[in-house]
């Protein structure tokens, strides 16, 4: 077991006794209605809530008209239609990834790490998915948020689509998800009908043999962040951990926390880039804005930015693919910074 340090559980003691800004009392236990309270308020108000305590409105209807207009001035140019067969372009990427302390029963464990579908976006998407994926059989496929293009109205046709995705994908050990900053409250329980267990500020393992596997999720903190999030990844250090967390803010209390491994996505890579990958906007990153994209390491933490596979807004992307993720865990050093 890997310890942890007086300083970390003061900065928790001191977290968790401050959350006197959110009308519904957040419980030091987790607990999903003392979170859906709090999130459902936060969607109605159209609040932002940050890491630092900062709490905004979100116009998007403003942010949406800006989109639209610049959406309709990009289809009189050739970029767009360019664009657009870039975004349908994804890719399969399997990668290695190497940790000291990995259970010897984990070695060659396979994660298919999926981000960022929004499903609505791309034309015919699920079934481009599926067929990059082409009956690959991973051990375990987790999912980290934004599963609809919109950030309000109807989930049924994202969670139609979604359903055909996994039914299509064959996961030994299941699947996982956490939600991102363009879902909402209302999908957890259709997702977990579906078949995905979704880790709202949660813990679970994956055993096998006599060992097992840690896997933290925590709720979007790129709009919606509760202390709530961190609270839950206080139990990294008890095992070997992989953290799913919508977008890479939180790397820092993860790597102090003890997480070995941090899945995220958010950014899509910056999905209009300029020639080289060099991102012009990394998703509106504040922490963790180095980290916007691919494999990464933070002090003993190994953390990858998936570029997503869809995209967000305006269903184009320059100079960034869509990527579909096939991890395999290993023990050892890591190799590849
Ligand atoms: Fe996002």
């Amino acid at each position: 077991m890997k310890s942890l340090s007086p300083q970390i559980k003061n900065t928790i003691n001191q977290k968790l006794s401050s959350y006197s800004s959110f009308p519904f009392p957040v419980e030091k236990i987790n607990s999903r209605q003392s979170w859906a309270a709090n999130r459902l308020w936060m969607e109605n108000q159209q609040m932002i809530s940050k890491r630092n305590g900062k709490k905004s409105r979100y116009h998007w209807y403003c942010f949406s008209f800006m989109v639209n207009t610049f959406q309709r001035m990009l289809r009189l140019t050739d970029f767009y239609e360019k664009g657009v067969q870039n975004a349908k372009n994804i890719v399969l990427r399997e990668i290695p990834i190497y940790l000291p302390n990995l259970p010897q029963a984990f070695q060659d464990f396979s994660i298919l790490h999926l981000s960022d579908l929004h499903l609505e976006g791309i034309p015919d998407l699920t079934n481009r998915i599926l067929s990059v994926i082409d009956n690959r059989r991973v051990d375990l496929c987790v999912l980290t948020g934004d599963y609809r293009s919109a950030l309000h109205g109807s989930i049924a046709p994202t969670l139609h689509s979604l359903k055909t995705l996994i039914d299509g994908i064959h996961s030994h050990h299941g699947f996982l998800g956490v939600l991102g900053n363009h879902d909402d409250c209302h999908m957890v329980n259709p997702m977990e009908e579906i078949g995905i267990r979704m880790l709202i500020n949660e813990n679970c393992w994956i055993h096998k043999f006599n060992e097992r596997l840690q896997v933290i999720g925590t709720d979007d903190v790129s709009m919606y962040y509760t202390d709530q999030a961190l609270h839950a990844l206080e139990k990294a250090h008890e095992d070997c951990t992989i953290a799913l967390v919508h977008s890479p803010e939180l790397y820092d209390i993860a790597a102090q926390m003890g997480v070995d491994l941090y899945l995220c996505g958010h950014t899509h890579a910056g999905q209009i880039c300029l020639p080289g990958g060099k991102a012009i906007v990394n998703g509106g990153l504040k922490n963790g804005s180095q980290y916007y994209r691919g494999a990464w390491k933070y002090q003993h933490m190994q953390g990858f930015t998936s570029s997503g596979v869809g995209t967000s807004g305006i269903p184009i992307r320059f100079n960034t693919r869509g990527e579909v993720l096939i991890l395999r865990l290993r023990q050892g050093s890591p190799t590849f910074y």
